[in-house]
């Protein structure tokens, strides 16, 4: 079987760091959203994976590689424009040959893995297996209904859904699914989608398999979704302290400081993850906090947030919670009269004071 991950799209929800990098490069855990992917597919047992890229492609490719770094073996595949999940299909085709394969959004998270589906699909004679779970507001996704453990009808965002099974963006194919691609035309939102396909192979009178999320799963389209996915991420976390952590500084809880990582007259609560070279100083971190690379936190308070490379905070005089900061960044706090915010935001920057 053959892997197919979705790493193209505009990001428009996460804006502005999408601006200057793909969404599936966001880090929870301080490690890529698109790498939690790889890796569940590689554990999956499916090693030779296709990556579709849109315009953020160079950014992908420099981080992802040739795939080794998993354990797989990635084949680029650029897609003009973000034309839906059946376009992506139509892109890949000759990529995945007569093989079924698992296709699986680069932005999405899955706490219980792929490997389930996989297995599920292997074992059945299906045309496709498809991963549901049930959610409160099925009204934003695509959406099933079952008998027992097989799908009878699907919709794409219905105003009125017809039951609580929403598609996770997990699903594994046989060859079948190209012909039923051949036969979409776009939708109302002008894409080709991947759930009309898997209607028509259902009104081919094809068998379409049921699989149930084990465990959560998070779609990261929006900054609160990435700050909760890097929540459950961190539930994971298990201590190790390679960098330098002072006698002056406590550290509770299950706290990871990376290699050249300074905490120096601190407090760290965990669970928080502190990445290489990044120096804390006079300062707290609280729970579920991710602080990436070459980040400088001095004299500020910070807690359930994520902060990239490279960023500069100190002298926040209020404490910084439920904050996704860029690369970059400089958040810096002053004594300097008059008293009030200074700012320098760039387009759809968004600021709670
Ligand atoms: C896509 C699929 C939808 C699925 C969702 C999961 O939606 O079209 O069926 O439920 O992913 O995240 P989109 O992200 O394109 O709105």
């Amino acid at each position: 079987m053959k892997g197919l991950v979705l790493a193209g799209g505009t990001g428009s929800r996460l804006r502005p760091l999408t601006y200057t990098g793909a969404k599936q490069l966001i880090p929870v855990g301080n490690r890529p959203i698109l790498f939690y992917a790889l890796d569940a597919l590689v554990e999956a047992g499916i090693y030779d994976i296709g990556v579709i890229i849109g315009e953020t492609g160079d950014e992908v490719r420099r981080a992802v590689g040739d795939g080794s770094q998993f354990g797989a073996k990635v084949t680029y595949l650029p897609q003009s424009a973000p034309l839906g999940l059946a376009h992506a299909v139509r892109v890949a085709r000759d990529f995945l040959e007569n093989e079924p394969f698992l296709m699986f959004l680069g932005d999405n998270l899955l706490r219980g893995g792929l490997t389930g589906l996989a297995d599920r699909y292997r074992g059945g004679n299906y045309a496709a297996s498809i991963l549901l779970t049930e959610v409160d507001d099925p009204s934003q996704f695509g959406v099933a209904v079952l008998e027992n453990d097989r799908v009878v009808r699907l919709v794409e965002k219905p105003a009125n859904p017809p039951s609580h099974w929403a598609l996770v963006g997990a699903y594994c194919f046989s060859p079948v699914i190209h012909e039923a691609v051949d036969t979409l035309k776009p939708s109302w939102r002008g894409e080709y989608e991947i759930t009309d396909a898997i209607q028509q192979l259902i009104d081919w009178g094809m068998a379409v398999d049921a699989a149930r999320v084990e465990g959560w799963w998070k779609d990261t389209g929006r900054p609160e979704d990435v700050l909760e996915a890097n929540r459950l991420i961190l539930e994971d976390l298990a201590t190790r302290v390679a960098g330098v952590v002072d006698s002056e500084s406590q550290i509770s809880g299950r706290v990871v400081v990376e290699e050249n990582a300074q905490v120096l007259r601190s407090v760290v609560r965990g669970p928080v993850i502190i990445a290489a070279s990044t120096v804390i100083e006079d300062s707290y971190v609280g729970p579920y906090t991710s602080i990436g690379p070459q980040v400088r936190i001095s004299r500020t308070e910070i807690e359930n947030s994520v902060v990239l490379a490279e960023s500069v905070i100190e002298d926040i005089p209020v404490r910084i919670d439920q904050s996704l900061i860029g690369r970059g960044v400089t958040v810096r706090g002053t004594k300097r009269r008059p008293q009030g915010l200074r700012l320098v935001l760039g387009d759809h920057s968004r600021i709670d004071v």
